[in-house]
Protein backbone atom coordinates (compact mmCIF):
# COMPACT_ATOMS: atom_id res chain seq x y z
CA UNK A 1 0.00 0.00 0.00
CA UNK A 2 1.50 3.47 -1.02
CA UNK A 3 1.27 5.76 1.77
CA UNK A 4 1.59 9.46 2.63
CA UNK A 5 5.31 8.71 3.80
CA UNK A 6 6.20 8.24 0.16
CA UNK A 7 5.23 12.22 -0.56
CA UNK A 8 7.99 13.08 2.36
CA UNK A 9 10.37 10.54 0.94
CA UNK A 10 10.31 11.95 -2.73
CA UNK A 11 10.58 15.55 -1.28
CA UNK A 12 13.89 14.25 0.23
CA UNK A 13 15.35 11.96 -2.42
CA UNK A 14 14.69 14.80 -4.75
CA UNK A 15 12.30 12.19 -6.71
CA UNK A 16 9.18 13.21 -8.70
CA UNK A 17 6.07 12.29 -7.79
CA UNK A 18 3.27 11.41 -10.24
CA UNK A 19 -0.49 11.94 -9.38
CA UNK A 20 -3.48 11.20 -11.79
CA UNK A 21 -6.97 13.09 -11.21
CA UNK A 22 -9.41 10.25 -12.05
CA UNK A 23 -12.70 9.18 -11.47
CA UNK A 24 -13.89 5.90 -12.00
CA UNK A 25 -12.46 1.93 -11.49
CA UNK A 26 -11.53 0.71 -14.53
CA UNK A 27 -9.33 4.01 -15.26
CA UNK A 28 -7.99 3.71 -11.11
CA UNK A 29 -7.05 0.37 -11.55
CA UNK A 30 -5.01 1.53 -15.00
CA UNK A 31 -3.37 3.63 -12.78
CA UNK A 32 -2.40 1.52 -9.64
CA UNK A 33 -1.02 -1.14 -12.31
CA UNK A 34 1.34 1.91 -13.97
CA UNK A 35 2.70 2.79 -10.85
CA UNK A 36 0.91 6.03 -10.33
CA UNK A 37 1.87 7.26 -6.98
CA UNK A 38 -1.17 8.59 -5.91
CA UNK A 39 -4.92 9.19 -7.36
CA UNK A 40 -6.77 12.54 -6.94
CA UNK A 41 -10.71 11.97 -6.81
CA UNK A 42 -11.04 15.20 -8.61
CA UNK A 43 -14.04 17.95 -9.12
CA UNK A 44 -12.77 18.49 -11.84
CA UNK A 45 -15.53 15.29 -12.77
CA UNK A 46 -18.13 17.98 -12.79
CA UNK A 47 -16.60 18.91 -16.50
CA UNK A 48 -15.14 15.58 -17.69
CA UNK A 49 -17.37 13.31 -16.66
CA UNK A 50 -20.84 15.45 -16.19
CA UNK A 51 -20.34 18.05 -19.21
CA UNK A 52 -20.66 21.13 -17.01
CA UNK A 53 -18.53 24.50 -17.49
CA UNK A 54 -17.11 24.68 -14.53
CA UNK A 55 -16.61 22.10 -10.84
CA UNK A 56 -19.08 23.99 -8.72
CA UNK A 57 -22.32 22.06 -9.56
CA UNK A 58 -20.25 18.97 -7.86
CA UNK A 59 -21.85 17.72 -4.97
CA UNK A 60 -20.46 15.71 -1.66
CA UNK A 61 -22.77 12.92 -2.59
CA UNK A 62 -21.54 12.68 -6.25
CA UNK A 63 -17.54 12.51 -4.77
CA UNK A 64 -18.07 9.82 -2.50
CA UNK A 65 -19.83 7.67 -5.14
CA UNK A 66 -16.78 8.53 -7.74
CA UNK A 67 -14.34 8.23 -4.85
CA UNK A 68 -16.20 4.50 -4.06
CA UNK A 69 -15.34 3.12 -7.46
CA UNK A 70 -11.88 4.39 -7.66
CA UNK A 71 -10.91 2.47 -4.22
CA UNK A 72 -12.39 -0.34 -5.37
CA UNK A 73 -10.17 -0.14 -8.73
CA UNK A 74 -6.79 0.88 -6.89
CA UNK A 75 -6.85 -0.62 -3.33
CA UNK A 76 -3.38 -0.07 -3.12
CA UNK A 77 -2.97 3.23 -4.01
CA UNK A 78 -2.88 6.90 -2.01
CA UNK A 79 -6.28 8.33 -2.77
CA UNK A 80 -7.09 12.14 -2.54
CA UNK A 81 -10.67 13.38 -2.70
CA UNK A 82 -12.11 16.78 -3.50
CA UNK A 83 -14.25 18.64 -1.25
CA UNK A 84 -16.05 20.22 -3.39
CA UNK A 85 -17.90 24.11 -3.17
CA UNK A 86 -19.56 24.83 -0.16
CA UNK A 87 -18.57 21.58 1.92
CA UNK A 88 -16.09 23.68 3.67
CA UNK A 89 -16.96 26.80 3.37
CA UNK A 90 -19.17 27.97 6.24
CA UNK A 91 -17.64 26.62 9.12
CA UNK A 92 -14.78 24.52 10.03
CA UNK A 93 -17.72 22.06 12.16
CA UNK A 94 -19.27 21.43 8.28
CA UNK A 95 -15.75 21.02 6.94
CA UNK A 96 -14.85 18.60 9.28
CA UNK A 97 -17.88 16.51 9.23
CA UNK A 98 -18.14 16.84 5.76
CA UNK A 99 -14.32 15.43 5.09
CA UNK A 100 -15.00 12.71 7.98
CA UNK A 101 -17.86 11.58 5.83
CA UNK A 102 -15.42 11.10 3.05
CA UNK A 103 -12.45 9.69 4.86
CA UNK A 104 -15.13 7.15 6.21
CA UNK A 105 -17.70 6.16 3.38
CA UNK A 106 -14.85 5.80 0.66
CA UNK A 107 -11.66 4.27 1.98
CA UNK A 108 -9.71 7.17 0.94
CA UNK A 109 -6.55 8.60 2.74
CA UNK A 110 -7.08 12.36 2.39
CA UNK A 111 -8.48 15.52 1.04
CA UNK A 112 -7.94 18.34 -1.04
CA UNK A 113 -9.07 21.92 -0.14
CA UNK A 114 -9.03 25.19 -2.24
CA UNK A 115 -7.21 28.20 -1.20
CA UNK A 116 -5.82 29.64 1.96
CA UNK A 117 -8.69 31.85 3.77
CA UNK A 118 -9.29 31.78 7.60
CA UNK A 119 -11.37 29.25 7.28
CA UNK A 120 -9.42 26.98 5.16
CA UNK A 121 -6.71 27.45 7.13
CA UNK A 122 -8.20 26.18 10.66
CA UNK A 123 -9.75 23.41 9.04
CA UNK A 124 -6.27 22.01 7.47
CA UNK A 125 -5.15 22.63 11.23
CA UNK A 126 -8.27 20.71 12.63
CA UNK A 127 -8.41 17.74 10.30
CA UNK A 128 -4.23 17.01 10.41
CA UNK A 129 -5.27 16.97 14.25
CA UNK A 130 -7.72 14.08 13.58
CA UNK A 131 -5.77 12.15 11.35
CA UNK A 132 -7.37 13.58 7.91
CA UNK A 133 -4.18 14.59 5.56
CA UNK A 134 -5.11 17.74 4.26
CA UNK A 135 -3.92 18.34 0.59
CA UNK A 136 -3.76 22.27 0.00
CA UNK A 137 -4.54 23.44 -3.56
CA UNK A 138 -3.42 27.55 -4.87
CA UNK A 139 -3.06 29.31 -8.22
CA UNK A 140 -5.85 28.57 -10.68
CA UNK A 141 -7.83 26.94 -7.89
CA UNK A 142 -11.38 26.46 -10.12
CA UNK A 143 -13.83 26.81 -7.42
CA UNK A 144 -12.95 30.46 -7.62
CA UNK A 145 -13.45 30.80 -11.38
CA UNK A 146 -15.90 33.68 -10.63
CA UNK A 147 -13.50 35.80 -8.59
CA UNK A 148 -10.54 34.91 -11.63
CA UNK A 149 -13.26 35.61 -14.28
CA UNK A 150 -12.20 32.52 -16.13
CA UNK A 151 -9.52 29.78 -16.33
CA UNK A 152 -6.62 32.40 -16.25
CA UNK A 153 -2.83 31.99 -15.10
CA UNK A 154 -2.66 33.45 -11.69
CA UNK A 155 0.69 34.78 -10.14
CA UNK A 156 1.55 37.05 -12.84
CA UNK A 157 1.85 40.22 -10.77
CA UNK A 158 4.85 40.54 -8.13
CA UNK A 159 1.99 41.34 -5.73
CA UNK A 160 -0.09 38.49 -6.53
CA UNK A 161 3.13 36.20 -6.43
CA UNK A 162 3.96 37.34 -2.83
CA UNK A 163 0.09 36.39 -1.94
CA UNK A 164 0.69 32.82 -3.40
CA UNK A 165 3.97 32.10 -1.65
CA UNK A 166 2.28 33.30 1.48
CA UNK A 167 -0.39 31.22 1.17
CA UNK A 168 1.44 28.33 0.41
CA UNK A 169 4.09 29.04 3.76
CA UNK A 170 0.59 29.30 5.74
CA UNK A 171 -1.13 26.07 4.41
CA UNK A 172 2.40 24.21 5.54
CA UNK A 173 2.38 25.95 9.00
CA UNK A 174 -1.12 24.80 9.34
CA UNK A 175 -0.14 20.92 8.73
CA UNK A 176 -1.10 20.59 5.00
CA UNK A 177 0.94 17.61 3.78
CA UNK A 178 1.61 19.09 -0.37
CA UNK A 179 0.19 21.82 -1.97
CA UNK A 180 -1.20 21.36 -5.66
CA UNK A 181 0.10 24.53 -7.61
CA UNK A 182 -2.18 25.04 -10.79
CA UNK A 183 -1.35 27.46 -13.54
CA UNK A 184 1.03 29.84 -12.26
CA UNK A 185 4.55 30.51 -13.90
CA UNK A 186 7.40 28.41 -13.83
CA UNK A 187 9.61 30.44 -11.60
CA UNK A 188 6.84 30.81 -9.05
CA UNK A 189 6.18 27.13 -8.62
CA UNK A 190 10.38 26.99 -8.53
CA UNK A 191 10.67 29.71 -5.31
CA UNK A 192 7.71 28.16 -3.85
CA UNK A 193 8.85 24.65 -4.33
CA UNK A 194 12.10 25.57 -2.94
CA UNK A 195 10.69 27.00 0.20
CA UNK A 196 9.20 24.16 1.47
CA UNK A 197 9.41 21.16 3.60
CA UNK A 198 6.28 19.52 1.93
CA UNK A 199 6.00 18.63 -2.05
CA UNK A 200 4.24 20.62 -4.34
CA UNK A 201 2.09 19.06 -7.16
CA UNK A 202 2.07 20.88 -10.38
CA UNK A 203 -0.59 21.05 -13.06
CA UNK A 204 1.06 23.90 -15.40
CA UNK A 205 3.24 25.42 -13.08
CA UNK A 206 6.34 24.13 -15.16
CA UNK A 207 8.98 21.43 -14.31
CA UNK A 208 10.21 22.45 -10.56
CA UNK A 209 7.68 21.13 -8.60
CA UNK A 210 7.96 18.48 -6.59
CA UNK A 211 5.58 16.43 -8.52
CA UNK A 212 3.01 16.68 -11.58
CA UNK A 213 -0.31 16.01 -11.74
CA UNK A 214 -2.85 15.45 -14.72
CA UNK A 215 -6.36 14.76 -15.24
CA UNK A 216 -6.45 11.24 -17.25
CA UNK A 217 -8.81 11.71 -19.93
CA UNK A 218 -6.84 14.91 -21.13
CA UNK A 219 -3.26 12.70 -21.00
CA UNK A 220 -5.26 9.58 -23.10
CA UNK A 221 -6.84 12.70 -25.56
CA UNK A 222 -10.16 12.11 -24.84
CA UNK A 223 -11.07 15.76 -25.99
CA UNK A 224 -10.45 17.22 -28.98
CA UNK A 225 -9.03 20.34 -27.45
CA UNK A 226 -6.70 20.71 -24.21
CA UNK A 227 -5.09 23.22 -22.23
CA UNK A 228 -1.24 24.01 -23.10
CA UNK A 229 -0.08 22.66 -20.05
CA UNK A 230 -1.57 19.16 -21.06
CA UNK A 231 1.12 16.64 -22.78
CA UNK A 232 -1.79 13.92 -24.95
CA UNK A 233 0.28 10.90 -24.20
CA UNK A 234 -2.41 9.29 -26.49
CA UNK A 235 -5.05 9.95 -28.96
CA UNK A 236 -7.40 8.30 -27.35
CA UNK A 237 -10.54 10.06 -28.61
CA UNK A 238 -9.86 9.35 -32.15
CA UNK A 239 -8.99 5.59 -31.54
CA UNK A 240 -12.36 5.06 -29.68
CA UNK A 241 -14.52 6.89 -32.28
CA UNK A 242 -12.94 4.98 -34.59
CA UNK A 243 -13.69 1.43 -32.59
CA UNK A 244 -17.18 2.45 -32.63
CA UNK A 245 -17.44 3.39 -36.40
CA UNK A 246 -16.05 0.11 -37.01
CA UNK A 247 -18.97 -1.32 -35.12
CA UNK A 248 -21.53 0.04 -36.56
CA UNK A 249 -20.10 -0.43 -39.91
CA UNK A 250 -19.70 -4.13 -39.16
CA UNK A 251 -22.85 -4.88 -37.89
CA UNK A 252 -24.55 -3.10 -40.31
CA UNK A 253 -23.01 -5.06 -43.35
CA UNK A 254 -23.14 -8.51 -41.02
CA UNK A 255 -19.22 -9.17 -39.95
CA UNK A 256 -20.01 -8.91 -36.67
CA UNK A 257 -21.06 -11.16 -34.79
CA UNK A 258 -19.18 -14.11 -36.11
CA UNK A 259 -19.04 -17.91 -35.20
CA UNK A 260 -16.18 -17.11 -33.04
CA UNK A 261 -18.66 -14.39 -30.97
CA UNK A 262 -21.14 -16.78 -30.88
CA UNK A 263 -22.71 -19.94 -28.26
O1 LIG B 1 -10.15 18.58 -9.86
C1 LIG B 1 -9.01 18.22 -10.25
O2 LIG B 1 -8.88 17.27 -11.03
C2 LIG B 1 -7.87 18.96 -9.75
C3 LIG B 1 -6.53 18.71 -10.37
C4 LIG B 1 -6.49 19.07 -11.79
C5 LIG B 1 -5.43 19.32 -9.60
O3 LIG B 1 -8.02 19.74 -8.87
Amino acid sequence: MKDITQFFKAKKNGEKLTLISTYDYWSAKLCEEAGIDAILVGDSLGMVVQGNDSTLPVTLEEMIYHTKAVRKGAPNTFIIVDMPFMTYHTTVEEAVKNAGRVIKETGANAVKIEGASEIVLETTRRLTSIGVPVMGHLGLTPQFINIFGGYKVQGKTEESQQKIIQQAKELETVGAFSVVLEAVPSDLAKTITTNLKIPTIGIGAGKETDGQILVFHDLIGIFEKTPKFVKRYLEGGKLIKQSLEKFKEEVKNGQFPTEEHSY
